[in-house]
């Protein structure tokens, strides 16, 4: 989106305000349908935790989208927005049996990731269809928070114990009809990831009923020009091939199954906050907005640098400014950054404020969560009104005292 469109959004809902881009959604998701054509049944399912307004959701049911949730409540709201339960999958960690079992009576996929719940689980529900995850321990991920494959993460059941995993399923004679990883976000060699590809190729194997593989997610995405990017283009032709080539071997057709967050909204959503001070100090000069990491955690939190634009004065003269927010400790969303020549009122716009963003936001400091606009077909929707005070009592129970 053009700077003249963002600026004219804030004037009309306002500042903060997030704005999502349609059309760069869709793009994306034809993009990696593209990139994996040949595969004869591919299931993308897109990872609500990203962005999960449930008008976003609605998108990409008209996408023909699965998703992919964490939690109970995730599932509700791809529900509410419409999805079939069997378009849905389900991989929580460290949640408990009863709220796996609530999941799978709505008739979700669910997919299992310790010992523990597979054995209660298979003895109890041996019928129900249960997709297992496996840690392959492929150290891959931008950060080590996002980092999830390693021999140390809490995710997934260690390859090293699938003889375990088989006992249990041949003792319970439970139904396993899917194979997961997900090793970790912001991958940028696609080589790590097909060797990961390969284990979780070579697992599958020792399970005779599959109906799907899923390779979760991870794919990187430019935060400003010149980024190293995931190839998912080179990514489509390289697993296609060894896909088409395990199905053979398998003896019956799979379903590609891939769960995108970043890649598929990241780049479509901005955040525009208004400068409230631009403060000079004797070696920096800060631009205050009207915003913290209440809103936007994702600088402080893995140190993502968001590209930063003066969208009132886009072609003034360049100047370096720390950019901070109004948080009561350090806030701080960059440092020394190259924008063009700010002053008290304009707007700054974020970029890649699709994923991890609103999502993340919190009510810290009591300020308000900021609206949501979607831009589609050159119409801007309010698709989320921002807070007002009734909101940070809503469920609070005053006593007397
Ligand atoms: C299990 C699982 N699948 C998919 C995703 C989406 O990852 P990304 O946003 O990097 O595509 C995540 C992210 O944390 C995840 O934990």
């Amino acid at each position: 989106m053009e700077a003249p469109q963002l600026l004219k959004i804030a004037n009309e809902f306002g500042s903060p305000v997030y704005v999502y881009d349609a059309a760069k959604i869709e793009s994306q998701y034809q993009r990696l349908t593209q990139a994996f054509s040949k595969v004869e049944k591919l299931q993308i399912n897109y990872a609500v935790k990203a962005l999960s307004n449930v008008s976003i959701l609605k998108l990409f049911k008209n996408l023909n989208s699965g998703l992919d949730t964490v939690s109970i409540q995730e599932v509700l709201l791809g529900l509410h927005a419409g999805f079939s339960p069997d378009k849905i999958m389900y991989t929580p960690n460290g949640v408990s049996m009863s709220e796996i079992e609530e999941v799978a009576t709505l008739g979700v996929q669910i997919n299992i990731d310790n010992l523990s719940i597979l054995e209660q689980f298979g003895a109890k529900h041996p019928h129900t269809p249960v997709c297992i995850r496996i840690n392959p321990h492929v150290m891959a991920g931008g950060n080590s928070n996002i980092s999830v494959g390693h021999i140390d993460s809490k995710f997934g059941i260690s390859i090293h114990q699938l003889p375990h995993i088989l006992r249990i399923v041949e003792n319970t004679g439970m139904h396993i009809n899917g194979i997961h990883m997900h090793t970790g976000s912001d991958i940028l060699d696609i080589e790590v990831f097909l060797y990961a590809s390969e284990i979780l190729f070579e697992t599958a194997k020792h399970f005779k009923t599959l109906d799907f593989i899923d390779f979760g997610s991870g794919f990187k995405v430019p935060y400003k020009k010149g980024d190293i990017e995931t190839n998912v283009e080179e990514l489509g032709r390289k697993l296609t091939k060894r896909f088409l080539a395990f199905e053979k071997e398998y003896g019956r057709e799979l379903t590609l199954v891939f769960e995108p967050g970043k890649f598929l909204v990241s780049e479509a959503g901005y955040f525009l906050a208004k400068v409230n001070v631009v403060k000079q100090t004797t070696s920096t000069v800060f631009a205050g907005i009207d915003s913290g990491f209440n809103h936007l955690i994702r600088p402080m939190l893995y140190g993502s640098e968001h590209y930063i634009e003066n969208i009132s004065n886009p072609k003034g003269k360049e100047r370096f400014y720390s950019v901070v927010g109004y948080i009561c400790e350090t806030d701080t969303f960059a440092t020394n950054r190259r924008i063009s020549e700010i002053k008290e009122g304009d707007i700054l716009a974020f970029r890649n404020a699709g994923a991890y963003c609103f999502s993340m936001s919190s009510n810290y400091n009591s300020r308000y969560k900021p609206a949501e606009v979607l831009w589609k077909d050159e119409k801007a929707y309010l698709i989320r009104q921002h807070e007002v005070f009734e909101d940070l009592l809503n469920n609070q129970l005053p006593i007397e005292l």
